[in-house]
């Protein structure tokens, strides 16, 4: 049996996340068990009666901060959640509240831990392993997330992810909670939820199982073996001037108002169609994504 993963969102908007972990190959990896997907209010561990979770920036400037203690006691309660995983037919469950996390008796909930195969064995003398666990913090001035990070982190058991908000987080928070921060592209989102959703599709469906036919995940953009002949480089800078991005693929009409499929492909000789599509592909990713491609030798 594969292990299920664990994800935690920590936010502001769990209802973003919502809509979009409850479509196609995300809400099937959860109902197969594959993957539990929490989702946290941070409303919820304010503990003024307004629920305040943001504050001015020391110092002055523009904008407010996530304020520390609502994310600590947050990241905290969710911490002690464990990696138990367990609860029947639900993948998605909203707004744990601080009220409900302080009445969890912690050290029971931490002390159930989880196998390497992801049983929950509550009677179980000896200890487990401590899950591998990720916390991840989003923000704009973060490293960009790549394709080698989904693949590193499908592989763990838990994730963490701590959405920012306003004009960003104190900087506590980044110190002490997170190992990483991550943004997902050069440009300035209102807030953490969807680069979190992002981050969980992309590593979703490479957990084996998650998306039905395994070759899927592998003969796709950004993941070819550059020992495959192509230039593939995981986000991690190619290795050759071969193809990163994928080939044009075509589908039933073969005449499609006079747009007609490339003759090689109907022609069934597979090396000849092989041949085309490697040169298809080096010639899109050098077109559309330089930027992968290693730099050219100098000239002498
Ligand atoms: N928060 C605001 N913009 C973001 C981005 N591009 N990636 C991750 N988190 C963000």
């Amino acid at each position: 049996m594969t292990h299920a993963m664990r994800i935690d969102v920590i936010t502001l908007f769990p209802e973003i996340l919502r809509g979009g972990l409850d479509c196609s190959i995300l809400k099937r990896a959860q109902k197969k068990g594959l993957v539990h997907v929490h989702l946290h209010q941070l409303r919820d561990y304010a503990l003024d009666k307004h629920r305040t979770v943001d504050d001015r920036p020391f110092g002055g400037g523009p904008g407010m901060l996530l304020k520390c203690e609502p994310l600590f006691r947050a990241y905290e309660a969710v911490k002690a959640m464990g990696s138990d995983t367990a609860e029947p037919g639900a993948g998605v469950d909203v707004g744990t509240s601080a009220e409900a996390a302080a009445e969890t008796p912690v050290d029971s909930v931490e002390g159930e831990g989880v196998t390497a195969t992801g049983t929950v064995k509550a009677s179980e003398p000896t200890p487990t392993p401590t899950p591998v666990t990720r916390t991840i913090l989003f923000s704009a001035g973060g490293k960009l997330f790549n394709q080698a990070m989904a693949r590193e982190w499908s592989k763990v058991d838990r994730l963490i992810f701590i959405c920012g908000h306003y004009e960003g987080v104190d900087e506590r928070v980044r110190e002490a909670l997170a190992d990483e921060e991550i943004s997902i592209g050069n440009y300035v989102l209102t807030n953490g939820a969807l680069p979190a959703l992002v981050v969980i599709d992309a590593v979703v469906r490479l957990i084996p199982n998650a998306v039905g036919n395994a070759e899927s995940t592998e003969s796709e953009s950004f993941s070819f073996d550059p020992a495959d002949g192509g230039g593939g480089s995981d986000g991690e800078g190619g290795e050759s001037s071969g193809h990163i991005v994928e080939w044009p693929q075509y589908t039933r009409p073969e005449d499609f108002r006079g747009s007609v499929v490339p003759r090689v492909l109907l022609d069934g000789n597979h090396a000849e169609i092989a041949r085309w599509r490697r040169a298809q592909a080096a010639e899109r990713t050098r077109r559309n994504r330089s930027d992968l491609l290693p730099p050219a030798p100098p000239v002498a």
